[in-house]
């Protein structure tokens, strides 16, 4: 069962008056989103994921193709949608100086909230969030991982079945991230949430996605789990080594090993697994009497994926 269907939607911004600017933000994407799955969607800047995600979330219309979001049209449907999907940005920013209370009440009541269920639902928010403690701190005085933080609790006001989140860790400490990707996981798992989030870290899409969908300059180039992506592009740990003598052509010969360039004096092996082949690696060098005297691991960075997708 897809929790949003979308079939060759595409999207072209015009601005300028005397010059007319035209921006192909999406050419063509078809993407099936399961029920009950974390859907993650990485690309560079640029690629069409905020507005992707902005067509599924009803904010902006398609120029072409069809959407269809928990059994509506994203189009003709939207109001039956809106109810039961929301969305958070790690860009987001809301009135400064209004306290997380008084913010989560604003949207509470876009949702029809009101009195004590609003009053319960607030507090049940502000608990579940963590932000009880800061409910007498105004928006601007609050860190940016609390404002992160506030911007899930917002998302979660209408309960929603869907749940969309535009780099929702962006700008946050790697130990604040991880607490934060802990509380999407959760999500999910208790509440069987459909989440489809943005990101520009692998490491991110990795750990929390099911599923992984590559976009570039409007397109979906390639789809899958984060291992079969891999696979499929190629990419790898990189092992990088400097050696004595420099130079082991033979490296790139050994299983597993997916391609070795020469940087800078080192040579990096780009491998399907570091753990498994650092070892066999080293052996290898060892008996053929070459002197390790540095070494670096290191996973692809996504620019490298890119490099590999654009090829
Ligand atoms: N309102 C708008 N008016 C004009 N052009 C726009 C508008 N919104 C987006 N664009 C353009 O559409 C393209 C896709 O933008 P989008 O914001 O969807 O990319 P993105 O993948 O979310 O990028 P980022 O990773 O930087 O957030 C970009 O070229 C952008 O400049
Ligand atoms: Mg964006």
């Amino acid at each position: 069962m897809l929790a949003i269907d979308a079939r060759d939607v595409a999207k072209t911004f015009r601005s300028g008056v005397l010059r007319r600017r035209e921006t192909v933000a999406l050419a063509g994407v078809s993407l099936g989103v399961p029920r009950g799955t974390i859907f993650g969607l990485l690309g560079p800047n640029g690629a069409g994921k905020t507005t992707l995600l902005s067509i599924f979330a009803t904010l902006l219309l398609p120029d072409r193709g069809q959407v269809t979001v928990l059994g509506h049209d994203v189009v003709r449907e939207a109001g039956a949608v809106r109810r039961r999907l929301n969305m958070a940005s790690g860009n987001a920013s809301f009135v400064w100086a209004l306290k997380p209370p008084e913010i989560l009440a604003f949207y509470g009541r876009l949702y029809g909230l009101s009195g004590r269920r609003l009053r319960l639902r607030i507090d049940e928010l502000l608990e579940m969030s963590e932000l009880t403690a800061h409910r007498r701190v105004a928006y601007n005085e609050l860190s940016t991982g609390l404002k992160q933080r506030l911007a899930l609790a917002k998302a979660l006001v209408n309960d929603p079945e869907l749940l969309f989140l535009d780099e929702p860790t962006l700008g946050l400490d790697p130990d604040v991230s991880v607490r934060l990707r802990e509380r999407i996981a959760r999500l999910r798992r208790e509440r069987e949430m459909t989440i489809v989030l943005t990101t520009h870290y692998m490491r991110e899409a990795e750990q929390l996605c099911d599923e992984i969908a590559f976009i570039k300059s409007g397109r979906v180039l390639a789809r899958g789990t984060a291992s079969e992506l891999k696979r499929q592009i190629r990419i790898g740990d990189v092992i990088a080594l400097r050696l004595d003598p420099p130079d082991a052509p033979w490296l790139a010969d050994m299983a597993g090993v997916l391609r070795c360039t020469a940087v800078n004096g080192r040579i990096e092996c780009t491998v399907d697994d570091a753990e498994k082949r650092l070892a066999e690696i080293l052996a290898a060098l060892h008996a053929e009497a070459v002197v390790v005297k540095d070494i670096q691991v290191r996973e692809p960075e996504l620019e490298e994926v890119f490099v590999e997708l654009a090829r």
